[in-house]
């Protein structure tokens, strides 16, 4: 009994051990726990036993055409019917792993805006990815495929200077976006996604996608959260 009670190690709520983060459902927890958040939406589940079973928030909602979970649809449908039912409670932590184009990844980041709290804050999955061949469209059974998440980051990057953004370099890249303000990073025109190549993520990542490590982010979001102010990309 003795033992028993001495050797059940609970999994601590948040984990402010930069070494401690690892995953992403480290990084949501920590999210969570920092935030005191208590309604929680993953668009994108899958195997509930991977992720969406691990969150520790209080009410949490899975959207997913091919998964069992709280709403059978494709993302559009949920957020369309969220659209039309006024004063139900806003998420205060959206996790976007869903279909991993980037308009509709565009979509869902617009969309989860809208049915966010003011203190709340969106990860997207799948944002960094690391090979050409994991950044293609077509999804090919059984390959690595991140898909072009990293294009609707990398508009966002261009033209929402109302956002906090922050690419974390875990778990092939988990953003972290607030709302807050950045600088933008636009040398590009942002309007059209062909013209955003592969090449050019290589030869522009941290600044293009604002990479951090996670001690930086750690560093960033608590400063950022004491001041209400935004936070700007690290000065390289
Ligand atoms: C990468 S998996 C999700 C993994 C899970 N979030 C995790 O952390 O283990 C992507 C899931 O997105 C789902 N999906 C595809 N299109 C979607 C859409 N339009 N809306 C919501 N989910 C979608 C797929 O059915 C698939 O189960």
């Amino acid at each position: 009994m003795v033992f028993g009670t001495l050797f059940k190690k609970k999994a601590p709520a948040s984990v402010a051990d930069p070494f401690e983060i690892t995953t992403r459902t480290q990084l949501l927890n920590h999210l969570a726990s920092r935030g005191g958040y208590r309604r929680y939406l993953e668009i994108g589940v899958r195997n509930p036993k991977d992720n969406f079973e691990h969150v520790q928030v209080a009410v949490k909602e899975g959207v997913d055409p091919q998964a069992r979970c709280t709403f059978q649809m494709p993302s559009d449908d949920l957020f369309r019917q969220l659209d039309a039912t006024p004063g139900r409670a806003p998420y205060d932590l959206v996790f976007i792993d869903g279909l991993h184009i980037a308009d509709q990844v565009e979509r869902d980041v617009e969309s989860s805006l809208r049915h966010l709290s003011d203190g709340g804050c969106i990860v997207l999955h799948d944002c960094n990815p690391l090979t050409e061949a994991a950044q293609i469209e077509t999804y090919i059974p059984g390959a690595h495929w991140n898909g072009t998440v990293w294009k609707a980051w990398a508009k966002l990057r261009a033209t929402r200077p109302d956002l906090v953004m922050w690419m974390i370099d875990i778990d092939e890249g988990c953003g972290v976006i607030r709302r807050g303000s950045q600088t933008c990073f636009s040398p590009w025109s942002a309007r059209d996604y062909d013209a955003v190549t592969y090449d050019y993520l290589v030869a522009n990542r941290r600044e293009l996608l604002n990479v951090v490590s996670v001690a930086e982010f750690l560093a960033l979001d608590a400063r950022a959260g004491q001041s209400r102010s935004a936070a700007q990309p690290i000065a390289r």
